[in-house]
């Protein structure tokens, strides 16, 4: 702590979604703390993270929503998407079914989300090579056709998770 405060330019909500154990919980905690951690647990309910940084000499506090993917425990809709500008949509390359749902995820963002919302698609666990079950172009085809911007990514790694982040980021602001 420097003592200095810092002045906040604006603040962005942004929401992680996508199946359970895609990694949404782990993107984040790699963004927010540079921090991987091998014996993640479920999440259950609703938890934020924060990140500040500068985007074109603006300083932006991202907000960031995790909520747990399985069913039984999203007791939220509406008021998880309240507010958000954007949302990282996250599936696990490694799991046909997680990338198979996210159009099921688009659906619910256009329902529950403002029209404006920026979003991300995030193919996950992008270290698991020898492991892949979506091939690239799957995701770039679908990214393309539902107008979603698109990184494959490691949470494990770190590969891509500050690019995507950023990328999204600059595209809300
Ligand atoms: P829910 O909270 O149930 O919705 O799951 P989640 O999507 O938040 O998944 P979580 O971050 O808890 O990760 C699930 C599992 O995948 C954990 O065992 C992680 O260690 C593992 N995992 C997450 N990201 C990666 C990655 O990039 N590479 C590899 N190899 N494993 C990962």
């Amino acid at each position: 702590e420097n003592g200095q405060v810092e002045k906040i330019d604006y603040v962005f909500k942004v929401v992680v979604i996508g199946d359970s154990a895609v990694g949404k919980t782990q993107i984040l905690s790699r963004f927010t703390k540079n921090e991987f951690c091998f014996d993640s647990k479920s999440t259950i309910g609703v938890e934020f993270q924060t990140r500040t940084l500068t985007i074109k000499s603006k300083v932006i506090k991202a907000q960031i929503w995790d909520t747990a993917g399985q069913e039984r425990y999203r007791a939220v809709t509406s008021a998880y998407y309240r507010g958000a500008l954007g949302a990282m949509l996250v599936y696990d390359i490694t799991k046909r079914q997680s990338f198979d749902h996210v159009a099921r995820w688009v659906e619910e963002l256009r329902a529950h989300a403002d029209n404006s919302i920026v979003i991300m698609l995030i193919g996950n666990k992008a270290d698991l090579v020898e492991l892949r079950a979506v091939p690239t172009e799957d995701a770039v085809e679908f990214a393309e056709d539902q107008s979603l911007f698109f990184f494959e990514a490691s949470a494990l790694s770190g590969d891509n998770v500050e690019s995507a982040f950023f990328k999204l980021l600059e595209e809300i602001y």
